[in-house]
């Protein structure tokens, strides 16, 4: 009986719809950056769903939430999961799909009144976004045992609230400790956020790995001068090595296989239209699917950086925020997805995430896999980001069945 089990889209698409209204922007994307008040209330909504379908509810010490469905044995947990706090700019579909999903299955195993082998668990991860607080993936990584407490309560926002105070004023902390959570596999229903599986016509993405991720801030310091009567040659202008470094960014993108370089977020200052930046700050975001390729853009960014700062006579220090090498997947947990596709008659294929995720850090310690729906025109991290309805839950019904797979 379970091999004709199927999700129901309808109320698959009404929670999604549900929580999208939390945090909702009026151009119909979501903002619930991690540890806000709407992040709250997005967690409330899920936490909530947790308990009406009988889940087990714990909370740990970063936030994560995990719901535990009890199987026949005790014993290591099959996770389903991702995150449900969002950039500024998000669609509706950038995480919520994954914990949403997987609480759609959970609510047809319940209709069914089919029991597992194994506890099946949901979890909603903190912060991974790292929109607000640096690093993106905390509270995978506090789970994992990656990022200690202190140091993840420690981080601070760009209105100086740390962590700690934006957690705790949530209420959101507790004292659960996850890091000894036994997993036996863990599955990620996500959106590709890109091009790929649109371009290819296909219907699911069996993920087989993940690109590496570094994030560096660039802290420059030159000297406010006049616009207008100061000579080219005196000036030590933070903004002109600020603007190379966006530049080359672009460079470093063709000369290296693979490789992607963003400015997200750059500042000057005085930021007056007559005056010569002093200060500027520049983050940029390097991706690479291959750990040398990556390591190598870091030492070539570095290099152009000090190169040019010293020509302009502006100091320069920069923080690595972050560090995330690339993961492969577990080629046994990535089957049961490719073979979940296969006997729902989805058009598949296999693909490397170009986003960061959850399922990254988690690979780390334990099997892990993805599970991919097709991004209407590869958009995402905007409030136009789209998923069909019948996308969805094609991705929701291979979570089924893989999870059943692994659970029995
Ligand atoms: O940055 C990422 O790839 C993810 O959206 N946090
Ligand atoms: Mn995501
Ligand atoms: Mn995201």
């Amino acid at each position: 009986m379970p091999a004709r089990l199927r999700v129901n889209a309808a109320r698959l698409q009404h929670h999604l719809d549900q929580l999208a209204r939390i945090g909702a922007l009026p151009n119909g994307g979501v903002c619930r950056l991690a540890f806000s008040a709407e992040d709250k209330q997005g967690r409330d909504y899920i936490e909530a769903r947790m308990r009406s379908l009988g889940l087990a509810v714990q909370i740990d010490r970063i936030g994560n939430i995990l719901g535990t469905r009890r199987g026949a044995r005790t014993g290591p947990l099959v996770l389903a999961g991702s995150h449900v706090d969002t950039v500024g700019t998000a669609g509706r579909f950038d995480g919520s799909v994954g914990v949403i999903g997987a609480l759609e299955v959970i609510e047809t195993l319940n209709d069914a009144v089919v029991s597992t082998g194994h506890p099946i668990g949901v979890i909603a991860f903190a912060n991974e976004e790292g929109a607000r607080f640096v690093p993106d993936m905390m509270g995978s990584l506090v789970f994992r045992g990656d990022l200690q407490l202190g140091d993840a309560r420690s981080r601070v926002d760009r209105d100086g609230v740390s962590v700690g105070e934006a957690i705790d004023r949530t209420g959101y902390a507790s004292t659960n400790d996850f890091t000894d959570v036994d997993v036996r596999a863990y599955l990620e229903l996500h959106i590709e956020q890109g091009p790929i599986l649109e371009n290819a016509n296909m219907t699911i993405g069996v993920v087989e790995a993940v690109q590496g991720l570094t994030w560096i801030t660039f802290t420059l310091t030159g000297a406010t001068a006049h616009a207008g009567a100061t000579p080219i040659d005196m000036r030590r202008d933070a903004g002109y090595v600020a603007a190379a470094i966006v530049q080359y960014a672009r460079t470093l993108s063709h000369e290296i296989e693979g490789q992607r370089a963003t400015v997200g977020s750059l500042s000057l200052s005085p930021n007056i239209v007559n005056v010569v930046a002093e200060h500027a700050r520049v983050t940029v975001d390097l991706r690479n699917p291959d750990a040398d390729r990556l390591t190598m853009a870091e030492e070539h960014l570095l290099r152009f950086v000090a190169a040019t700062a010293l020509a302009e006579r502006v100091t320069v220090s920069h923080t690595v925020d972050v560090r995330v090498p690339p993961v492969r997947f577990d080629p046994l947990v990535v089957g049961h997805v490719q073979d979940a596709a296969a006997a729902l008659g989805y058009r598949s294929m296999r693909l490397v995430s170009g986003a960061g995720h959850d399922a990254q850090i988690l690979a780390r310690k334990f099997p892990a896999a993805m599970i991919f729906v097709p991004s209407r025109g590869g958009i995402s991290h905007n409030v136009t980001e789209f998923t069909s309805t019948t996308d969805l839950e094609a991705g929701a019904n291979v979570l089924l069945h893989a999870l059943l797979a692994l659970a029995e």
